[in-house]
């Protein structure tokens, strides 16, 4: 008996990795994180299944339907949304299957960040404007965030922002960045992305919360930084027609014209 935690991905039921969607359809038993993880996802689920929503239980009562499964020989699908790696509660669970002598496999999925920039249609990381991406949160009722790990520090490295389980304190988001962002710094929320009712909105770190409709509220990402423009930036060296690398060398001399002349 294995427990199999998959990446459900951000909403849309295609927007599942092809492994993820076959072990859902192989397992008796699923259990979802039905907080975010959409009722269509389940779709995948063989007939007859066991299908448990986990969003009003808490770990002993998720961990007992797992040893329960485990007592019939019976697999589980775990699903949480997004990817695995990032908010998903799947390091408790893992320590106590451990413990347990449970197995257990991971299977990442297409994470909120991912799907909120090709809503936007947006690339986070462009030449000259912004390298990194960095993904955060504000602290909240259930979590304190470490020291360090504020909203003003990771602005002064001026990278691309994607600020999760936040957008109840967008005010607070705006007024910790705008010191350093300034107010017309492109800024995006993007809520429930690739659902069916997906929201959009575009402003500046100065406009964004008077954009902000009522009802939009949990399922929502923040996202600040230059690159959210997408103008002002440099073309990659990669593609330039000069550029000698080991896919183009530009001439015989070029140290990529001998393919063994580097390891890279
Ligand atoms: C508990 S975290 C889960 C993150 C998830 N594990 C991931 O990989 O993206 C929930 C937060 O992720 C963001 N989120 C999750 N799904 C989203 C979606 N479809 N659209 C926009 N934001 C989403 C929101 O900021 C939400 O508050």
């Amino acid at each position: 008996m294995t427990v199999h935690f998959i990446g459900a991905g951000p909403g849309a039921p295609d927007l599942l990795t092809l492994r993820g969607r076959d072990l859902i359809a192989a397992c008796p038993v699923c259990l979802y994180a039905g907080s975010l993880v959409p009722e269509a996802v389940l779709g995948h689920c063989p007939e007859g299944a066991r299908v448990v929503n986990t969003a009003p239980m808490d770990l002993d009562g998720i961990i007992a339907e797992i040893e329960a499964a485990e007592a019939r020989g019976q697999d589980v699908a775990r699903l949480h949304s997004g990817d695995l790696s990032v908010w998903s509660a799947m390091g408790e669970q893992i320590r106590r299957l451990e413990a347990l002598g449970i197995a257990y496999t991971v299977t990442p999925g297409v994470p909120a960040f991912s799907a909120s920039a090709a809503a936007l249609g947006a690339e986070l990381t462009l030449p000259g404007l912004a390298q990194s991406v960095v993904l955060t949160r504000t602290p909240g009722r259930a979590s304190s965030m470490p020291e360090g790990e504020t909203l003003t520090a990771f602005a002064r490295t001026g990278a691309t922002l994607a600020i999760h389980l936040s957008i109840q304190n967008l005010a607070q988001v705006v007024a910790d960045l705008t010191p350093h962002y300034g107010a017309d710094c492109p800024t995006a929320v993007v809520w429930r992305a690739s659902w069916p009712d997906e929201r959009v909105l575009r402003g500046t770190l100065g406009d964004i919360a008077a954009q902000l409709p009522e009802g939009i509220s949990r399922t929502a990402l923040i996202l600040v930084g230059p690159a959210l423009g997408r103008e002002g930036f440099a073309e990659s060296r990669l593609y330039a027609t000069d550029y000698d690398r080991r896919y183009r060398p530009q001439s015989a001399d070029s140290p990529w014209a001998d393919w063994s002349a580097g390891d890279d």
